[in-house]
């Protein structure tokens, strides 16, 4: 089985958000929303993975490399404009061959993994009289509207997909993850666009359906966040500090207070500081004089001084200083706030695009 990585272009959602880049690249629990899945492929067996990437495509080449970090062959395809999920389907059909395979959206994270996913399909394929073309995994949402959402039948089977229903008829939105054998090229070359221009990957498992193929479905247990939507990027992060394995490698000196599930990586320098987990502080990272409440990660070589910093996710080398309250926040990379003493007693920016910034009295 070979693996397919949406890393990039695709669709309107991966479109990359400026200053922090690839959105798959913003770490939660400093670890890139992408490597989870990566990680997740590598568990599940997978050695070949395309990774489809768009215009953040050198970003993504830089993080990933040739995927040996995972023990994974990485082959890089890229697309040319982000056309739709059934699109990257169709452009790595030459990489795919007729294997079968799972792909993943890059920007989806599911707590669970995806091994007991791929075993089930397997194991289905080995026994069942008329193996299934598909596998879709669903889970219950409180806003199907802004999925691809099954119907499910009397007799247990998926009845119909439809995408972004105004009318859902259900609450089970279709995960990221899906698994195909060799039938879904045939389906993504025979679909049509949708109204927002996309080759819809929900279609062309309709398609499969229409054409008496069998598509089977699980239902998710763990949760699930498909990071790729507006608000959940905090949200990921508070999941995944909840599971962080507790563990001070770094420095903490006698003035400083840990508790809780906290992870100061090594390198990480904690001085007169309290730090209330789940948080993780990032490798060679210096906290001074400072409170880092619960749900925050501080990713590698920041600075943290005289400043209290809560549900917050904080990226690689920017600095913090004398603020004293910063909440429900995401800090690009190489950012600097602070808080200084001179005059005209004003509020000073550079803000980059697509930034939100609230100012309390
Ligand atoms: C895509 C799929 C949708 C699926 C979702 C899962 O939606 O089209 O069917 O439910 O991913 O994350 P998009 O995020 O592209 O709007």
């Amino acid at each position: 089985m070979k693996g397919l990585i949406l890393a990039g272009g695709s669709g309107t959602r991966l479109r990359p958000i400026t200053h922090t880049g690839a959105k798959q690249l913003v770490p939660v629990a400093n670890t890139p929303i992408l490597f989870h899945s990566l990680q997740h492929l590598a568990d599940a067996g997978i050695k070949e993975v395309g990774v489809i990437v768009g215009d953040t495509a050198e970003e993504i080449r830089e993080a990933v490399g040739d995927g040996s970090q995972w023990g994974l062959e990485v082959t890089y395809l890229p697309q040319e404009a982000p056309l739709g999920l059934a699109h990257c389907v169709l452009i790595a059909h030459e990489f795919l061959g007729d294997d079968d395979f799972v792909m993943y959206l890059g920007d989806n994270l599911l707590r669970d993994g995806i091994v007991s996913f791929v075993e089930g399909f397997e194991a289905a394929r080995a026994t069942d009289e008329v193996p299934a073309a598909a596998q879709i995994l669903l889970a219950p949402v409180p806003d199907p509207q802004r999925f691809g959402v099954a119907a499910i039948g009397d007799d247990g089977s998926i009845v119909e997909l439809v995408e972004k229903p105004e009318v859902p008829p259900s609450n089970l939105a279709l995960v990221g993850v899906y698994l195909f054998d060799k039938t879904i090229h045939e389906a993504v070359r025979a679909i049509e666009p949708s109204e927002r221009g996309e080759l819809e990957i929900t279609d062309a498992i309709q398609w499969l359906i229409d054409n008496g193929h069998r598509v089977r479905h699980e239902e998710l247990k763990g949760w699930w966040l498909d990071t790729g939507k507006l608000t959940p990027l905090l949200e990921a992060n508070r999941l995944l500090l909840e599971i962080l394995e507790p563990e001070i490698e770094g420095t903490v000196d006698e003035a400083s207070r840990i508790e809780g599930r906290v992870v100061v990586a090594e390198g990480a320098v904690v001085t007169r500081s309290i730090i209330r987990g789940p948080a993780i502080i990032g490798p060679g990272t210096e906290v001074t004089d400072s409170y880092i409440g619960p749900f925050t990660s501080v990713d590698a070589d920041c600075a943290v001084v005289d400043s209290e910093l809560e549900h917050s996710i904080v990226l690689a080398r920017s600095t913090i200083s004398n603020v004293p309250r910063i909440t429900d926040s995401l800090i690009g990379r190489d950012a600097v706030v602070s808080r200084s003493g001179e005059r005209p007693a004003a509020n000073r920016f550079l803000v980059g695009d697509h930034c939100q910034i609230t100012i309390t009295p």
